[in-house]
């Protein structure tokens, strides 16, 4: 039987196939480029997710590589190093779709608990120190109506305009490297800039990756209103964590919603001291249905290179 590694605990349905067709070893935490350097060299087949450290140099300290596939458990792949794995023949594959919808709600969310001041509210009741309902108390931003601006108009981005749209009467406009034509009335605009200064809310989906790094830098949020909201349900590094922080501070945006960081699971104390800024800890896909369904869709392309059958969802 080949050794398959799986870097974290999936769904169980997922794990019994596995185990019927692969030696299954089971991980328990994120990898550091040397354990998974260590892994390559071990394993016929790796099944790893966010924060597993497949970078180049983790292929280079690997020398005589064993694994033929990572079988990513995300859409997202920005921990491996997609041309340094096809360098060494690794082929690597991603869970896309599976999870669009779970990670636009939680865009939602925190479009919703940003606006509406959900996070300061309920830390209120749980104090014990609120005093009633008030006329002026925790007054937040209406949200129907408003401008709705999508950085990254892929799936992701898709889904979170359409809710806008359909559910929230939002007129939704977009930026996108490549013309972008989608189903549902939406404008793409030509720059960031245009895209930063007319939105009320700017909702982040970009994949991340070096193309992406700090594309929201501080001159992009400087752009915004001083009523708009910025949310990010990409990756961390899309965004300058302290420029963005700074902007908060000084009351230069109205807040944000955040459900990635640039160094997780570490979250800046100045971030997590301000109360507009309504922060979770990287939820997009989780839910039951979605994790599982991600699973799935990391054992089959897994299940289909050792059948030597077409991969489902490849990336390199
Ligand atoms: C992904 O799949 O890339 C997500 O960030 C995990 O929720």
């Amino acid at each position: 039987m080949k050794k398959l590694l799986i870097t974290r605990s999936i769904a169980e349905p997922v794990l019994e196939q596995a185990r019927a067709a692969f030696d299954v070893t089971l991980g328990t935490s994120a990898m550091s480029e040397e354990a998974c350097a260590a892994a390559l060299c071990d394993y016929d087949a790796i099944l790893p997710t966010l924060g597993d450290a497949f970078t180049a140099r983790a292929f280079e300290l690997a020398g005589a590589i064993r694994c033929r596939i990572l079988g990513n458990f995300g859409v997202g792949y920005n921990h491996i190093d997609t041309a340094a794995a096809a360098a060494h023949g690794v082929i690597v594959t991603n869970t896309p779709d599976v999870l669009t919808d779970a990670t636009a709600d939680i865009g939602w969310t925190l479009i919703l608990g940003a606006a509406r001041r959900a996070g300061e509210g309920e830390r209120l009741v749980r104090s014990g120190q609120w005093g009633g309902f008030g006329p002026k108390s925790l007054l937040g931003t209406h949200v129907t109506g408003k401008r709705l601006g999508i950085v990254g108009m892929g799936r992701i981005g898709q889904a979170v305009a359409r809710r806008g749209h359909f559910g929230f009467n939002m007129p939704v406009i977009y930026f996108n490297r490549s013309p972008k034509e989608v189903d549902f009335p939406a404008r793409q605009v030509d720059t960031l800039s245009q895209l930063m200064s007319q939105a009320d809310f700017v909702v982040v989906t970009t994949p991340g990756g070096a193309d992406t790094t700090k594309l929201i830098d501080a001159a992009a949020l400087a752009e915004m209103k001083p009523t708009g909201i910025f949310v990010n349900i990409s990756r961390g590094e899309v965004v300058d964590e302290t420029a963005l922080i700074e902007a908060l501070e000084q009351g230069r945006i109205a807040g944000a919603g955040l459900d990635v960081y640039e160094n997780e699971p570490r979250v800046p104390d100045r971030l997590r001291a301000l109360d507009n800024a309504f922060l979770l800890p990287h939820l997009g896909s989780a839910t039951v249905e979605t994790r599982q369904a991600m699973g799935q869709l990391a054992l089959d392309n897994i299940l289909a290179w050792n059948a030597g059958a077409p991969l489902l969802t490849r990336v390199n």
